[in-house]
Parts: structure tokens; C-alpha cells; sequence
């Protein structure tokens, strides 16, 4: 077996996808796909971008195991650069007919070796809790950093007239803002409000997860959204404004991939900040853009999104709208 780059290094943005690297990343996606688990699957497209770049700030390699010309397992890593250079992000995969004969065990060594090459001291890896993820990360010393579960609300069962009471209701407490909306990449004069919206996200609890604060700019919101453009995601971002300050208080986002929606949305991030919370506004925002969504997306079965176990405010705004827990996932992390 051999181990051979699947992307070149660092390549311009506008780059089209390395033609000598296609049968690779064509035999990765398969695998990819193979290990698929019940919920929304990555486009082609979307693979092919994420393997490329990733989609926030991160520099990215993919590497592949190939016996004869078969890709027989392959990993992706994600080497942050704007913060949190201590780490590396892995997603390794074996093709499921070839698991148990060392191909994950020889993957993760090189994986190792690039990312301690590039001065990151700690992996991380997530996998869901059902699977053989969790007795590879063990038997390699991993230990659990976290634990989440994705959550799921189905669109054509919920209960919309309970739902819209809800908002009637929760709408009382978070008088004295404003929501604004918009789908595609953000507005130019809304990036530095997005900026500071998106470092809302920092307060969510990662339990033992080594990972620093990120630091978020216009230019990064905007490199994100072009990213995830190009992945044929489509985006629908609803904002709320307190209006005596004219300041951005909360933030919600659905996505939906264009080449491949087969009913699903993925919730993207959400969050209040601080001077804003305990007024519902999370609710709010939440349920204005869910409706929202639907209207526009009337083939949207389901919307699913992650959250962690230990993350109580957000789990209970779930809860209220009738998401139910789909399956659950830690995030493995090694001391490299
Ligand atoms: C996890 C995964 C990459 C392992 O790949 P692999 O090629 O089977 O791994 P290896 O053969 O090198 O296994 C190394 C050791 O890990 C442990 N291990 C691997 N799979 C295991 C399982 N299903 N149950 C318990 N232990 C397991 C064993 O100790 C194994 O050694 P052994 O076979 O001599 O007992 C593969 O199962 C996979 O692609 N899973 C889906 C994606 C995934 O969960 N990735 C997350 C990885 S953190």
C-alpha cells in the first residue's frame, strides 16, 4: 500500500480542481460516500471544495491509500491559520470492505507525521458513537473531548400553528429589536456586523476540546461565504437588531445544498450575544427563519443540526420547536 497526495499545496482560490488528482479524489468521494450515515451526504461538488480549502480559514491536504490503483482509504486535514495553530482537524476513512487490515492505523501515522510537520500538536477527529470509530480512536489513544448529538425536525409533521404560537409568544419577551434577512453571501455593509456576530459562537461549550477562540473579520465571513458559493450551498441568514443601538445582537443561518438537497437543510450557526440573551431572541430568530426558509425551500423535508450535550440553552430552544435526537458523536483528541 502507498500513500499519495490527493490536492497539490496551497493553491490559488480560483484554481479549477488538479485534473491529475481527479481519479483520487473521484475514489476518496466514493469512500466518503460508503461511510455515509443517515442524514444530509456531501455533494460532489461540496467534497471537491471542502477537501481543496475547507471553508473557513484553514489550509487543507487530502491524502490517499492506494493498493494497485484502488483507493482503499484516504483522510482529510484541516491545518487552521488564522487561529488555533496548535491543531489539526483529521477525517479519516477505510473503504468498508477492506477495515481491520492496518490501512486506518498507517493513515493515521502519516497523518500524524504532516501535522506534526506543521507544528500542530493536538488532532482532533469526530465520529459518530455508533460505528467503529470510537475502538479505532481508543485502541490509538484518543480520548473523548466531546459529545454531541444531531438533532432533527421534520417539516412535514411539525406542528406549525403550535410553532407559530411559540413565536407570538416568545416575541413579547424580545421587544425592541428588529430581524433582518437575506440568502446568498452577506451585504458588504453587513460583513463587520456578521464579524462580530459569528465571535458569538466562541461562547459555545466545547467541554475538553483544546480548541482557542476564533477570531472572525468581514474578510473571513466573506472567504467563507465564497467558499461555500462555489460548494453550491444556498444560504439563509436572518439577523436581529436592537434598535435603540442600532447594534447586531443575534444571528441564525440554514443551508441547504443545491446539487443535492434531497430534502434536507442543515442549520448553520446560531447565536445571541451577550448583552442580548435571556430575552428569546435565540427562539425568535430561530423560528422566523425556519418559517422563512420553508416558504422558500418548499421541497425541505427536514432540518438537522448539531448540538452539543452540554450546551442547555440552545438543546431547550430545540426542544421547544420539536427537534428530536437523531444520533449522537464525540470528538476524539490526541496529544501529537
Ligand atoms: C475508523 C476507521 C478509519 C478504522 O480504519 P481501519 O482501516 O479499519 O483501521 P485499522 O485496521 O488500522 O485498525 C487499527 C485498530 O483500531 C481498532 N479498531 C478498528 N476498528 C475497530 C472496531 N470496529 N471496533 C473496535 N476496534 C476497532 C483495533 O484495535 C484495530 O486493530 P486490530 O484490527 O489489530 O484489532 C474505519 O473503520 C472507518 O473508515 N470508519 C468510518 C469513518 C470513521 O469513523 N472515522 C473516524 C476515525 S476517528
Amino acid at each position: 500500500m502507498r500513500i499519495e497526495r490527493v490536492t497539490p499545496v496551497a493553491q490559488a482560490e480560483d484554481e479549477p480542481d488538479d485534473p491529475a488528482g481527479e481519479p483520487l479524489l473521484a475514489g476518496l468521494y466514493a469512500i466518503a460516500r460508503a461511510c455515509d450515515l443517515p442524514g444530509p451526504a456531501m455533494s460532489r461538488r461540496s467534497f471537491a471544495v471542502s477537501v481543496r480549502t475547507g471553508f473557513g480559514g484553514e489550509r487543507t491536504e487530502a491524502w490517499a491509500a492506494l493498493d494497485g490503483d484502488q483507493v482503499v482509504g484516504g483522510y482529510v486535514l484541516r491545518l487552521p491559520q488564522d487561529d488555533n495553530t496548535h491543531l489539526a482537524q483529521l477525517r479519516l476513512m477505510t473503504r468498508p470492505d477492506r477495515r481491520r487490515e492496518g490501512i486506518g492505523g498507517a493513515l493515521l501515522d502519516h497523518a500524524i507525521g504532516r501535522a506534526r510537520g506543521e507544528g500542530r500538536r493536538v488532532l482532533i477527529a469526530e465520529a459518530a458513537a455508533d460505528g467503529p470509530g470510537p475502538g479505532f480512536a481508543e485502541a490509538r489513544g484518543f480520548s473523548a473531548a466531546t459529545t454531541e448529538n444531531r438533532l432533527v425536525l421534520d417539516l412535514r409533521t411539525a406542528d406549525w400553528s403550535g410553532l407559530e404560537l411559540l413565536r407570538a409568544r416568545s416575541v413579547r419577551h424580545a421587544t425592541g429589536y428588529s430581524l433582518e434577512r437575506w440568502t446568498g453571501p452577506t451585504p458588504d455593509d453587513l460583513l463587520g456586523d456578521m464579524a462580530r456576530l459569528n465571535e458569538g459562537m466562541n461562547d459555545e461549550p466545547l467541554g475538553d476540546l483544546a480548541m482557542e477562540d476564533r477570531r472572525w473579520t468581514g474578510d473571513r465571513v466573506r472567504a467563507g461565504e465564497e467558499l461555500l458559493t462555489r460548494a453550491g450551498q444556498r444560504m439563509y441568514t436572518m439577523i436581529a437588531r436592537h434598535t435603540a443601538s442600532g447594534e447586531p445582537a443575534g444571528f441564525t443561518q440554514i443551508l441547504v445544498d443545491a446539487e443535492q438537497p434531497e430534502g434536507w437543510g442543515r442549520q448553520g450557526a446560531t447565536t445571541v450575544l451577550r448583552p442580548h440573551r435571556g430575552r428569546r431572541l435565540g427562539l425568535v430568530l430561530k423560528l422566523a427563519n425556519l418559517t422563512w426558509f420553508r416558504a422558500c425551500e418548499p421541497s425541505a423535508e427536514r432540518v438537522i443540526t448539531w448540538n452539543s450535550v452540554r450546551n442547555p440553552h440552545i438543546l431547550a430552544i430545540n426542544k421547544e420547536m420539536g427537534f428530536e435526537v437523531f444520533d449522537t458523536w464525540h470528538q476524539w483528541q490526541l496529544a501529537i
